[in-house]
Order: C-alpha cells, then structure tokens, then sequence
C-alpha cells in the first residue's frame, strides 16, 4: 500500500508561463524516458526480483519516480496555466488543447501518446537491472537536454534535482545488480530460465563497480 504525503518531492517556484517549454517537459511525464515509464517499469519488475532487497529497492525507486511524476506534472500545470489559446497555437499545442484544453496528458514532446511498449519485464533480474540503469541514464540525458533548452532559473532549478535523482538511482541500481548476481552466484539452484547459466560479478561488473557520470 501506498501513504500519500500532501507535498511535493521538491518545491516547484515558477511564476512565468513557458508554453513551448511546458511542450517540451511534457515528454518526462509520458514520454518514453519519462516518470510514467519509470514508475510502472520499476513497481512491475519487482515482483520477479530474487531477493528482499532488491524487490525493496524497485518499490522505494518506482515510489519516488511517482513523486516525480507529480513534480513533473506540477511543472508543466504552471508553464500553461492561463496560456492564451494564440499561444497554444504558436508552439503547435493546438492539437492538445483541442483534446485536452491545458489539461495533463501522458505524451512526449511532439505529442505521441505513451503507451506499454516503452517498457519491459523479461522475468531475468540481470537483464531488467541493466534495463532499469539504462533507463536511468535516459531520463538524465532528457533533463540534460531540457536543461539546455531553458533560460528560466526557476524552471532550471526543478530540472537539476530531477537529473540528480536519475543519477542516485543509477547508482542504486548498480549496486543491485552486483547484489543480485552475487546472490545467483552462492544459489547455484535459483535460475530465472533452465539453462540459465549466471556469471560472475566481476564478468558484468566494469573496473571500479558501477558509478555515476560526473556531474
Ligand atoms: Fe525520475
Ligand atoms: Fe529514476
């Protein structure tokens, strides 16, 4: 079950509306590296993880990438608040107010309705980590772009904690993925498929272990 805390993860200031930026935004809400695709991959992989721990940590992160979901929403509900209909039109949002009006809709950025196919579940936890830590590295690339394409520091600042969080997940994702092939190694039994033969952390690992981009 889930509690809900009546606040945002992070605080969301911006007081000027951005509509070609709240176009752009909108893909990290159904885009798909957006928080939708997150959340869902990760509270649905889960139950196929080997251990607690690893099924604890895809709860606690598809949990967060929900708060996200709301951050970015929050975002893009004040970017377009008010946004005449002349704007809508200027930016090419035309064919989302006919649908929605300034409504939220699950879309990316040139306004390709989300849909299951941006994510995956193979039942092998070593295949969905290195899914879900690719995944990570998406989203952060996203944030990076959209970082680039604003000038408004308050629009910035969201922005910026929302990358930082990709980057923590990747890294506790990493961690997982040495969790779980160590498990699989000392339980020569659990195979996610007959055949499956689980190899060694130090043949997935990279020298060093798993760490975050610089930044
Ligand atoms: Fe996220
Ligand atoms: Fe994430």
């Amino acid at each position: 079950m889930w509690v809900y805390e009546k606040k945002l993860q992070y605080p969301v200031k911006i007081s000027k509306p951005d509509v070609r930026m709240a176009k752009y935004i909108i893909t990290q809400y159904g885009g798909p590296d957006g928080e939708l695709s997150a959340a869902l991959r990760y509270l649905n992989q889960r139950y196929t993880m080997p251990t607690e721990r690893a099924k604890a940590l895809l709860t606690d992160i598809g949990t967060e990438e929900l708060a996200h979901m709301e951050v970015v929403a929050t975002i893009v509900y004040k970017l377009l608040k008010d946004a005449p209909i002349e704007e809508l039109k200027r930016v090419d949002l035309g064919g989302h107010y006919a649908q929605h009006d300034r409504a939220l809709f699950w879309n990316d950025a040139n306004g390709v309705p989300w849909i299951a196919a941006y994510v995956q579940a193979t039942g092998d936890p070593v295949t969905d980590l290195h899914d879900d830590m690719a995944a990570e590295q998406k989203a952060r690339t996203t944030y990076e772009h959209l970082i680039n394409l604003t000038d408004d520091p308050d629009v910035k600042d969201v922005l910026r904690f929302l990358r930082e969080r990709e980057v923590v997940h990747f890294q506790r994702f990493g961690e997982a993925l040495n969790h779980v092939q160590s498990f699989m190694e000392k339980h020569p039994g659990w195979k996610p498929h007959p055949d499956h033969q689980p190899k060694p952390p130090s043949e997935w690992a990279p020298p060093g272990g798993w760490l975050p981009p610089k930044g």
